[in-house]
């Protein structure tokens, strides 16, 4: 068995969860991370290097005897390190730069969507020229009025408007530029009400793929789900409403559709499909496509991953699954995050965290940390840690998340006590 050096670029909760699960893995000799944060250290070494320079990360990996590179953000992915790595006898976990449209351009995903006769909502996508057309669409349509900026404009770029009114302005404010390039187009689609699920799929480019543990994410930072979006303040795992026939729907009428549709296009993917998926009247639906796993999903689904993830990513980057295999831990994983008081606003920075120590029955997973020049663990973002903890169910796998909360202090620290609630009822 031939031990592999990797190197993992991302710096999130994401990174870490991904990190801490290779880092267990008998296939690894060295695990890096660029940049990584305060607590990837105790999974690998992190390396000051930018996801984002390919010439950089090519002189290093050379430098270094970098058998795998796997992605854990999707900047790099939609700005082509798959295709500038390829021939050069390196592995990437990711898709082609093709492949990143899917969640780089919304217009594209919507197009390979209808295109394969893969449930979503109904759409039209606009410019500048042709505002009139949206705003008779937006006359078709009832409220709510959902605008999506076509390119990525990390996490900001959907509105939900309640009036026709705001709706018809924000489409004029969309392409006049309040995301800049990323709204020169804009994709105008129908409202669709039910809850919410993540679902991740490793795909080898060749038919071959997995599903991974099913998650449910909590994006709003109020509890209730009300206040503004953010980066994500905690995940569940599994999701009780994603069923066996739930997901029989979710296999044959999503993810079969996507990775065939995908050989079909002649677009290589291998690594991590994320399907934002909505349950309408228990008819699965796609909201988005994602082109990496989710953050804070991965913290809460790596713990139910009950095999060897390096194995299964190799397999996947060399494009053939083939028998490896991917076995779900049967227990509940639940992650709670803590963030920095103010976020998503404005909110301060370096302020010492203290207590992770006496944490026992949950696993930190660091997000905004860094270690200062005195040597101390201190905030250096918004979202700080997520605290992933196992349970029988999910009240009792958040109870040791909260639990392990009281013990772990920082000026300003803010957490929902709400998380999976919803699917507690
Ligand atoms: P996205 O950036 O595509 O994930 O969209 C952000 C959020 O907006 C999603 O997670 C949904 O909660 C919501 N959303 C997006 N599209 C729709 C839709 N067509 N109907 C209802 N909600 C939507
Ligand atoms: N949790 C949603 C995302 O990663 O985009």
């Amino acid at each position: 068995m031939e031990k592999m050096n990797i190197l993992l670029l991302g710096s999130g909760g994401r990174e870490s969860a991904l990190a801490w699960k290779m880092s267990q893995s008998p296939l690894l000799n060295k695990l890096y991370i660029a940049p990584g944060n305060g607590g990837t250290g105790a999974y690998g070494e992190n390396i000051a290097l930018s996801p984002l320079d390919f010439p950089a990360i090519e002189k290093w990996v050379a430098e270094n005897a970098i058998d795998m590179i796997v992605v854990g953000n999707e900047d790099p992915l939609v700005a082509g390190i798959y295709d500038y790595f390829e021939g050069k006898n390196i592995l990437v976990v990711g898709p082609s730069k093709a492949g990143a449209a899917l969640e780089g351009s919304k217009d594209f995903a919507k197009q390979f969507m209808v295109k394969n006769n893969i449930p979503t909502a109904r759409y039209q996508s606009f410019t500048a020229e042709t505002i009139e057309e949206g705003y008779a669409f937006l006359e078709q349509l009832q409220a709510p009025y959902v605008l999506k900026a076509d390119g990525l404009a990390a996490g900001k770029g959907v509105l939900i408007l309640s009036s026709i009114e705001e709706a018809k302005a924000s489409l004029k404010e969309m392409l006049s530029g309040m995301f800049g390039a990323s709204s020169a187009t804009v994709v105008i689609e129908e409202f669709l009400s039910g809850i919410e699920c993540s679902v991740f799929v490793l795909s080898d480019g060749n038919g071959g793929y997995r599903v991974l543990p099913v998650a449910k994410d909590y994006k709003r930072i109020g509890e209730g789900d009300t206040g503004l979006n953010t980066g994500g303040m905690g995940a569940v795992s599994p999701v009780p409403f994603a069923d066996e026939v739930f997901m029989e729907k979710v296999r044959t009428r999503i993810i079969e559709p996507t990775i065939n549709g995908l050989i079909n296009d002649n677009i290589t993917y291998r690594g991590f499909i994320f399907l934002g998926l909505i349950n309408v009247a228990n008819e699965p639906m796609v909201i988005e496509y994602n082109v990496r796993m989710g953050d804070p999903e991965t913290e809460a689904v790596m713990l139910r991953i009950d095999s060897d993830l390096v194995a299964l990513m190799k397999a996947a980057a060399q494009g053939n699954l083939g028998d490896v295999e991917l076995k779900e831990d049967p227990r509940t994983a639940v992650t709670v995050m803590m963030v920095s008081g103010g976020y998503p606003g404005d909110y301060e920075k370096g302020k010492v965290i203290t207590g992770c120590e006496n944490v026992t029955d949950s696993i930190l997973f660091h997000a905004g940390t860094k270690i200062n020049a005195e040597g101390e663990l201190v905030t250096a973002g918004g979202r700080v840690i997520s605290v992933s903890s196992y349970g029988e169910s999910i009240a009792d796998a958040l109870a040791n998340s909260y639990a392990s909360i009281a013990k772990v202090d920082f000026e300003g620290k803010y957490f929902r006590r709400d998380i999976g609630k919803d699917l507690m009822k």
